[in-house]
């Protein structure tokens, strides 16, 4: 099988760990085919703009890309790429997994949390702010559907059947924000109740951020709207070590986008130590949607035992003394043993 997928290498560290990735998808011969589109700075600069839409038509041929961090340049107005993306292609699943590797600095060892996040209404919509001409009133206004509910819910619940979970937890402010998050709540007992294998149980996000430091072990997939899971899955990726070992993955029901969680680290862009871990994480998640589940696992598994194995080729941000690339030789390396 062959299948072309759009790949968007990003700006800053974005083509050295889209370089370590794709060397890394390539030892695993999946038969895919790149198509290098541009966005981000290196569009801007190519083409006048930061996402041409050349690029928009391509990702929306292939249907699937995997993405480098892009810069959101400060000041002259521009919107986040990424938000225009996921707008764009009506993305309104991110999903997050928070799975504990070897060799962190994790507190937890054996974490495995997937929050499935709302990605396109609740807080987060632009036209819900404004500021008052005076600038002395700021309103930010929460919009849930029925049908973002639904759909956010319904993906929650087929990825815990697909994957063999067994809970799913709402995550909610329903006491408070009776309407907004009292409609998704109300949505979810719903779905829930089609999905009787499944064990559903609800819990208020502050409690929630307790209970996910006291106890993760309690929690399996969560579900939850667009601000709760912009925090919550962050917190989740504190459990298992920081966002250098983060994918996410943004779904639509035309397109998928798959990335790290982490930005264009200017930092240490050029100096070849930056941790390709999140990208490839993301490029596993991707072969599971395009149903190459068998090789996703040998990629996890692949990273995993290089972290445990080869501590000398990892980066400095995991304690190794190794560098973006011998990070990807280690692990091509196993997966050719
Ligand atoms: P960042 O995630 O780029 O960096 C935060 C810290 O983590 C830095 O010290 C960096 O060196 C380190 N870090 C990040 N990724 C790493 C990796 N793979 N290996 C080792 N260390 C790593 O966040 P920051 O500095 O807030 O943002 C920088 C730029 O990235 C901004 O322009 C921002 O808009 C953009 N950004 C883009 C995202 C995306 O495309 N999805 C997401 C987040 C930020
Ligand atoms: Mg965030």
């Amino acid at each position: 099988m062959s299948k072309t997928i759009a790949v968007i290498p990003g700006d800053g560290i974005g083509p050295e760990i889209m370089t370590a990735t794709l060397r890394v998808l390539d030892a695993l011969d999946c038969g895919l085919s790149y198509d290098f589109v541009d966005a981000g700075m290196v569009a801007l600069e190519k083409h006048g703009d930061l996402l041409p839409k050349a690029t928009l038509d391509r990702i929306a041929e292939h249907k699937v890309a995997l993405k480098g961090p892009l810069t959101t340049p400060i000041g002259g107005g521009f919107t986040s790429v990424n938000v225009t993306l996921r707008r764009h292609f009506d993305l309104y699943a991110n999903v997050r997994p928070a799975v504990s590797f070897p060799g962190t600095r994790s507190r937890y060892e054996n974490i495995d949390i997937i929050t499935v996040r709302e990605n396109t209404e609740g807080a987060y919509r632009s036209e819900g702010q404004t500021l008052s001409e005076d600038g002395e009133i700021a309103e930010s206004v929460a919009r849930n559907t029925r049908k973002g509910s639904s759909r956010i819910v319904r993906y929650a619940f087929e990825l815990a059947v697909k994957k063999g979970r067994k809970k799913v937890t709402a995550v909610h402010k329903a006491n408070i924000l009776k309407t907004s998050s009292g409609l998704f709540l109300n949505v979810a007992r719903e779905i829930a109740r089609e999905y009787p294998q499944i064990e559903f149980n609800e819990m208020i996000v502050d409690n929630t951020c307790m209970q996910l430091v006291m106890n993760p072990y309690q929690f399996d997939v969560i579900v939850t709207t667009n601000l709760f899971g912009d925090i919550l899955s962050d917190l989740c990726a504190g459990l298992v070590g920081g966002l250098g070992l983060a994918p996410g993955d943004n779904i639509g029901e035309g397109a998928a986008i798959f990335e790290a969680v982490h930005g264009s680290a200017p930092d240490i862009a050029g100096k070849g130590i930056a941790n390709p871990c999140a990208l490839l994480l993301a490029a596993a998640d991707m072969l599971d949607h395009l149903d190459m589940v068998a090789k996703g696992d040998r990629l996890r598994q692949a990273i995993r035992d290089t972290m445990t194995n080869d501590r000398d080729s990892v980066t400095p941000d995991l304690g190794g003394k190794g560098s973006t690339s011998s990070f990807a030789d280690a692990i091509v390396k196993r997966l050719a043993a």
